[in-house]
C-alpha cells in the first residue's frame, strides 16, 4: 500500500514528496496545520475543522490559498487514494518560499517578500473508535512553557513534542500542562475533570487550543444529555483529586486517565461519566 501526498495541487507518492529548504515552514515554523479524523471513511466534524483552519490562517496573517470548494475538491481527490478505513487527514499550510531569491537573501526573519504558500496533505491510519478500543491512560504533569498564543494551531510544536516524548519515556501517554498552578491542556489534547458529578474544563483563551473534540463533547455529549458542566479553569490539586479525568482529541475522541504522576485516579478504572460520554460518542458515529 502506498501513501500519497497532496502538495501544491499535485498528488504524488509519499517518498517523492519534497519541499524547498527555503520554505518558511521549514526555516521558521511559519505555518499552521489541521487534522481531520475519518471514521469508516467519513470525515468527522469537517466544517468545524475547516473553520479552525481559516481562523489559524487569519491569526498568522496568511491568505487562505484556496476557496472552500477548492479545499473540498483537493481533499476529496487525496482521500480517494487512501485505502484505510479509519485515518486522519493532516493538512499543513506554510507561508512558503520566496517568489524570488535573486537578491541573494535566502533567509530573513521578517516575512516581507512575496511568497508562494505551500499546502501539503496526507492521510495516516488511526484506530477505530469502538467499545473494545477504550483504554485507560497514564499521564504526567509538566510546567507549560509554551508561548502565549496556544490558540493558533501552529506547526511550531517544539515544546509539545518535547513534553510528549518525555511523557512516553516515562511510560505515560500524555503530558498535562500546568501554567501558574492552573491546568491548561494536554500537550496534544484538552483536559476534563469530574468532581461530584460536575464536569470541568478550561475556558477558551489564548492559553489552550480550542479543540474541536472539546467543543463537540461539551455541546453534543454533555449538555444535550443533561450532564452538568462548568467551563472554568481548575488547579493542579483539583486535577489530582478529581473523581474522574479524561482527555479529548480528534484521533482518539475521549481517553480516560487512570494515573497522573504517581497518583491513581478512580482506582485506575474508567469512571461512570467518562463511560457515558464515550457511549454517546459511539452513538453519534453510528
Ligand atoms: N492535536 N490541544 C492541543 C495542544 C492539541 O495538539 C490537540 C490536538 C488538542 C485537541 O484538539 P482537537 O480535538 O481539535 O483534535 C488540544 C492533534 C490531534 C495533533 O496535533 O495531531
Amino acid at each position: 500500500m502506498k501513501n500519497k501526498v497532496f502538495f501544491n495541487n499535485k498528488i504524488c507518492d509519499a517518498e517523492n514528496a519534497n519541499v524547498s529548504v527555503f520554505d518558511r515552514g521549514y526555516l521558521f515554523s511559519d505555518g499552521i496545520y489541521e487534522l481531520i479524523p475519518y471514521f469508516h471513511n467519513k470525515p468527522f466534524l469537517l466544517s468545524e475543522h475547516y473553520n479552525r483552519l481559516e481562523k489559524s490562517l487569519a491569526m498568522i496573517n496568511l491568505k487562505n490559498p484556496y476557496a472552500k470548494e477548492e479545499w473540498i475538491n483537493n481533499i476529496e481527490s487525496l482521500v480517494n487514494t487512501c485505502e484505510f478505513d479509519n485515518f486522519s487527514l493532516y493538512i499543513q499550510v506554510t507561508r512558503g518560499v520566496p517568489e524570488s531569491i535573486e537578491d541573494g537573501v535566502l533567509r530573513e526573519h521578517a516575512a516581507i517578500k512575496n511568497y508562494k504558500p505551500s499546502v501539503c496533505m496526507f492521510c495516516s491510519q488511526i484506530q477505530d473508535i469502538s467499545e473494545d478500543y477504550i483504554r485507560i491512560k497514564n499521564t504526567i504533569t509538566m510546567e507549560d512553557k509554551r508561548w502565549l498564543q496556544c490558540d493558533i494551531k501552529s506547526i511550531s510544536l517544539l515544546f509539545n513534542t518535547y513534553a510528549k516524548t518525555l511523557a512516553n519515556k516515562q511510560g505515560a501517554y500524555e503530558a498535562i500542562l500546568i501554567r501558574n498552578g492552573i491546568v491548561t491542556e494536554g500537550c496534544s489534547s484538552n483536559v476534563f475533570i469530574v468532581k461530584d458529578e460536575v464536569i470541568k474544563t478550561a475556558p477558551k483563551s489564548n492559553l489552550i487550543l480550542p479543540g474541536v473534540t472539546r467543543s463537540f463533547v461539551i455541546d453534543e455529549l454533555i449538555q444535550k444529555n443533561g450532564l452538568s458542566v462548568k467551563i472554568e479553569s481548575f488547579k493542579e490539586d483539583e486535577l489530582i483529586n478529581a473523581d474522574e479525568v479524561f482527555i479529548t482529541n480528534s484521533t482518539q475522541a475521549i481517553l480516560p486517565i487512570g494515573k497522573i504522576n504517581n497518583k491513581i485516579i478512580n482506582n485506575n478504572e474508567i469512571g461512570n461519566i467518562t463511560k457515558k460520554l464515550y457511549k454517546h460518542f459511539l452513538e453519534f458515529l453510528e
